[in-house]
């Protein structure tokens, strides 16, 4: 077992151990140590499977886990002496196992394989991620919620093309990212309940001829069934791909969010302010405040889409089932996770912290003609206009207010009535900023009392 010169796990068939190059080349401990909660989580469960169907004696299993769990003690206060020459988390453990309890730990590998091992700790782990993520993103609703909250009837521009386009409620565009957020969690969600069924039990790929109880471990490892095809088991990696897509899709919301953050916080928009706990300085400017934390939220979506697309070219052309190519999937999913939750978080503290500019949100809805379409809308309905001429009509009195460098309310009644006839001042109560967000009372829309009752909804389902 201890000699250096072949593999002490399969030294049987070698006569000499590997290359210094082959050694680091096929290493995975130096990543898969994350791992080694799961491992041991699903190593207590099979062992004790196989004392329940008579594979393992009382003793013995009793034995591995008592010894697992001096190993788990061992890895998390740090004594543990991680092996490369191990390669990875499963054979340190069993290693370690072996030197604390003898001969007994080399039964733990009974009608299992690492193929199963790995899929099975993996797949553990990016649930715990999924369940991370779900967590992170309520946190961070939770935070929109309370801005929608205080701001349902601030008014700001909604713009399209970064134009001003109409105006819109604080409120209304906070919720607009709580739906895209609360769309990023029932991914997770869905992506969870796929991914919960158990490999273990697969063994190497064929299944094994000990008369082993599948349902028993998925059951302990809270599955909600045995994965039905052992090829399929530890083969496949599509789940670790289905968090990868939802981390980029969520990342890129993020992206999208922050943005705004940077584009708000600057001096010629002063839309909002970022407080100073999640702002940096210039080491040359001192009037400088620099919203770096959106700007590395905004640059995450790089990183974390960057690992989907590794993943996906490691998978795509692998023959079934396993291939050593899947060692390469583990790094890209920890990297993906730690910059999602870290992405989440920084946001959800931005958001908590952040105060809009009331005053500045409302000015800039009421420059930019923003009531153009209501003063349209007014045309058509109270003179019958079709929204063709309507639209003509309103487009002349633009023009007039820009020659006059003011804003449509700002035009006198004899103006207006220059372009058509048969306008009466109550075209002044559609083109103040608050009437026209009022009146937009669609399912959806940005009337303040429909913010509000998303709001509530929301509230309601987040808990
Ligand atoms: N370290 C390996 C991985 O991450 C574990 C599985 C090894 N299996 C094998 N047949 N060599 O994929």
């Amino acid at each position: 077992m201890n000699d250096k010169s072949s593999n002490a796990m399969w030294g049987g068939r070698f006569a000499a151990g590997p290359d210094a190059i082959m050694e680091a080349i096929n290493a995975s401990i130096g990543f898969d140590k994350r791992l080694a909660a799961q491992d041991i989580q699903g190593s207590r469960a099979h062992a004790a499977m196989l004392a329940a169907q008579g594979i393992l004696t009382d003793k013995d299993a009793e034995a591995i886990r008592e010894g697992l769990l001096t190993v788990l003690s061992e890895i998390e206060a740090g004594t543990f002496e991680f092996s490369t020459a191990l390669e990875d988390i499963h054979m340190n453990v069993e290693a370690r196992l072996k030197e604390l309890i003898g001969e007994p730990a080399g039964r733990l590998h009974t009608a299992r394989s690492r193929n199963d091992q790995v899929a099975l700790d993996f797949r553990m782990w990016v649930r715990d991620q999924c369940d991370a993520a779900m967590e992170g993103l309520r946190a961070l609703m939770q935070a929109l919620l309370a801005q929608a909250e205080a701001g349902a009837d601030w008014v700001m521009p909604g713009f399209t093309h970064l134009q001003t386009a109409q105006p819109v409620t604080w409120g209304h565009h906070m919720m607009a990212y709580v739906e895209m957020f609360g769309r990023d969690l029932s991914r997770f969600r869905d992506a969870r309940v796929r991914m919960n069924e158990s490999p273990l039990g697969a063994a190497a790929l064929a299944g094994t001829s000990f008369p082993i109880d599948r349902h028993m471990t998925a059951e302990t490892l809270k599955f909600d069934r045995p994965s039905a095809n052992s090829l399929d088991a530890v083969a496949d990696r599509d789940f670790a791909l289905e968090f990868l897509a939802a981390s980029s899709i969520c990342a890129m919301h993020l992206s999208r969010f922050a943005e705004e953050l940077v584009i708000w916080s600057s001096a010629q928009f002063r839309f909002v302010a970022l407080s100073d706990r999640f702002s940096t300085g210039s080491s040359i400017m001192p009037q400088k405040k620099n919203p770096d934390a959106a700007e590395l939220i905004r640059a995450k979506i790089g990183r974390i889409l960057g690992t989907m697309v590794a993943l996906f070219t490691v998978m795509k052309g692998l023959p079934l089932t396993y291939s050593k190519d899947m060692q390469e999937d583990k790094e890209q999913v920890f990297d993906a996770a730690d910059n999602l939750m870290l992405a989440l978080a920084a946001m959800e503290g931005m958001v908590r912290d952040m105060t809009a500019n009331r005053a500045n949100l409302e000015a800039a809805a009421s420059s930019g003609f923003s009531t153009a379409t209501d003063l349209a809308d007014w045309l058509v309905r109270e003179l019958d206009l079709p929204f063709r001429e309507a639209h003509h009509v309103t487009g002349a009195l633009v023009a007039l207010a820009e020659t006059k460098g003011c804003d449509l309310p700002d035009l006198s009644l004899e103006e207006m009535q220059g372009v058509h006839e048969a306008i009466t001042d109550g075209v002044y109560d559609v083109l103040g900023v608050h009437n026209s967000v009022a009146s937009r009372v669609s399912y959806g829309g940005t009337a303040p009392d429909e913010v509000r009752k998303q709001v509530a909804r929301w509230k309601e389902l987040l808990g």
